[in-house]
């Protein structure tokens, strides 16, 4: 039930249905400070209208309005105060809650594909914290999408082409090394592109070289061919145990090789409708000249030497997925610093006539650096994922051996508080901020953080496991105090956050929730004895089963594991 809209239906008919519905519920409050009701209607923009003093009009409403559903309606000053009927609401929303698989979801998106692009790391190369936003950004949409009917697709596009696969060839062909690399393989192909790359600056034959190598693996030369299997083989099953501790899965590995004998079909439909333009050899998409008035530079379609570039694999791969997948929407979890790339893509399809364009969207976001470093491949410093999961992983049994030192499971459980750690971090901040963070901060079981949220969550699991009686839905519940209905009031507001979270396509809207809540749960726990045996026990253990779920639900919309005991 929506109360903003049953306000202003009230506050209308006093007038006979005077105003236009919508007009009025826009004006609707909810005032922070519970002593001035649960809704507020500002009397005052209705004083030019009457040409009344405000606290007239606000008299008159009270007077004249319709007192059923509410507590009370009173008039306080140039405002008209609603309270909810507290328990009647309590009694209803809580028992919803507890009986529902999935309280808040809803089937906007029924009968539509939504497909995902994240994660997308680049082979050869560990995965770094680079793409453990996109990872956990887009696994987080995925499932907050699927949370408001959709179907979603989520790709994985990994970097597994490009020139620098020619480079990384003719290094493993002047230094590397075999039982090196067997032994570690991904750190071993590093060091190599990190010293051909080093090398090339003082010596630009090796960048010819390397160019020479990317044309054979393109033309299917065999032994290029092989190398460059074995390089993703051995990416693939370091990449694949981040995302086993991160709960990440893929429908989709077709990463940029996939496009390889995709891209021809689509630089002739480009040619055919007089997109493609020569210059100096290469092949390009004159944007500045197509688009005069827009600010998009020339793409590179093809180079001198035959070769393709990311954008004609990005172009080949949105081509595809729309025929394949007939998305509603196509999101790119991808840095804001590929912004002017996805825009390039954007433009060049809605030059070939392709309106679907618009229902592609890039989901960018911000840098992510650990104590102030930032972190790049090229000269060495990547702090692999795996580390830093390892490290939050110590964190948490640390302090879950002081805590709980009796703990069953506590190898699990320390997984999934350092892992929820990381995750809650990188999804609490608006997505386009960049995000510093520092490990023994955001392990911590206080503070803004995952853990917070999980302890909030295993502390009211073991209020239920304490408490020696089930919740029984055959008798009213009766919950009229201020701190058990900021609890109440926030828990009916998690279907519009379900909502919010998704038209933004933002998890911290989630994240950002959760932290409220457990906050009023513990301040709750804090001031109330729940387990005392009195005629309110059943609804306090109502308020803590729903609060429990509710809290479990959306660290999953997140990808964080909600433990039952920590
Ligand atoms: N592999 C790229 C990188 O690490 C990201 C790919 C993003 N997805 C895409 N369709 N371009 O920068």
């Amino acid at each position: 039930m929506d109360f903003t809209q049953i306000v202003a239906k009230k506050i209308n008919h006093v007038f006979e249905d005077a105003f236009e519905q919508q007009h009025l519920e826009k004006v609707i409050e909810q005032p922070k400070d519970l002593s001035k009701g649960d809704y507020a209607f500002p009397a005052f923009v209705l004083a030019k209208h009457f040409h009344q003093a405000p606290q007239v009009i606000a008299n008159k409403i009270v007077s004249g309005i319709d007192h059923s559903d509410f507590a009370k309606i009173e008039a306080n000053g140039p405002y008209v105060n609603f309270f909810i009927q507290r328990s009647q609401f309590a009694d209803q929303l809580l028992k919803d809650i507890v009986s529902m698989a999935h309280f808040g979801q809803n089937q906007d998106g029924i009968d539509q594909n939504v497909v995902i692009d994240l994660s997308s790391p680049n082979i050869a190369k560990p995965m770094s914290m680079g793409h453990l936003r996109s990872t956990v950004i887009g696994e987080a949409i995925s499932k907050i999408a699927q949370a408001n009917g959709y179907h979603t697709i989520k790709i994985n596009f990994l970097g597994d082409w490009g020139t620098q696969f020619g480079l990384m060839i003719a290094a493993y062909k002047r230094w590397g090394d075999d039982d090196l690399i067997n032994a570690d393989p991904v750190n071993e192909l590093v060091k190599l592109y990190v010293k051909i790359n080093h090398e090339a600056e003082s010596n630009p034959d090796l960048k010819d070289e390397g160019r020479a190598w990317f044309k054979k693996l393109e033309d299917g030369d065999q032994q290029a061919t092989e190398l460059w299997n074995w390089f993703k083989t051995v990416s693939l099953k370091e990449f694949q145990k981040v995302y086993d501790r991160l709960g990440v899965t893929f429908d989709s590995m077709d990463g940029e090789a996939f496009y390889n004998d995709k891209m021809a079909p689509v630089v002739k439909m480009f040619a055919d409708k007089g997109l493609l333009s020569k210059s100096q050899g290469a092949e390009i998409i004159d944007l500045p000249k197509l688009l005069p008035d827009e600010n998009y530079p020339i793409a590179m379609i093809k180079r001198s030497d035959g070769a393709t570039q990311y954008i004609t694999r990005d172009l080949a791969s949105a081509i595809y997925r729309h025929d394949h997948y007939r998305f509603a929407k196509s999101l790119y979890v991808v840095g804001a610093e590929q912004k002017d790339h996805f825009d390039q893509m954007k433009a060049i399809l809605r030059l070939a006539g392709d309106d679907w364009a618009d229902d592609i969207e890039h989901i960018g976001f911000g840098l992510i650096t650990m104590n102030g470093k930032k972190m790049s491949t090229r000269k060495g410093n990547v702090v692999a994922l795996a580390d830093v999961l390892d490290a939050a992983k110590r964190l948490a049994a640390k302090q879950i051996s002081e805590k709980n030192p009796d703990l069953k499971n506590a190898d699990q459980v320390a997984e999934e508080v350092g892992a929820g750690a990381v995750v809650f971090n990188d999804l609490q901040k608006d997505r386009h901020l960049a995000i510093d963070f520092n490990l023994e901060e955001i392990v911590q079981f206080e503070g803004d953080t995952g853990p917070y949220v999980q302890y909030t969550h295993a502390r009211a699991m073991s209020i239920l496991r304490k408490s020696k009686q089930t919740v029984d839905s055959q008798t009213g519940l009766i919950l009229e105090d201020d701190e058990a209905w900021m609890i109440v009031s926030k828990l009916a507001s998690y279907p519009g956050i379900i909502r919010r979270a998704w038209q933004l396509r933002e998890p911290s809207v989630v994240a950002k929730y959760l932290l409220l809540l457990s906050r009023d749960f513990n301040s709750y726990y804090a001031h109330t004895k729940i387990l005392v045996d009195d005629s309110g026990l059943n609804s306090r253990l109502y308020l803590v089963t729903a609060l429990s779920k509710i809290l479990e639900d959306g660290l999953n919309l997140l990808g964080v594991h909600a433990p039952d005991q920590m």
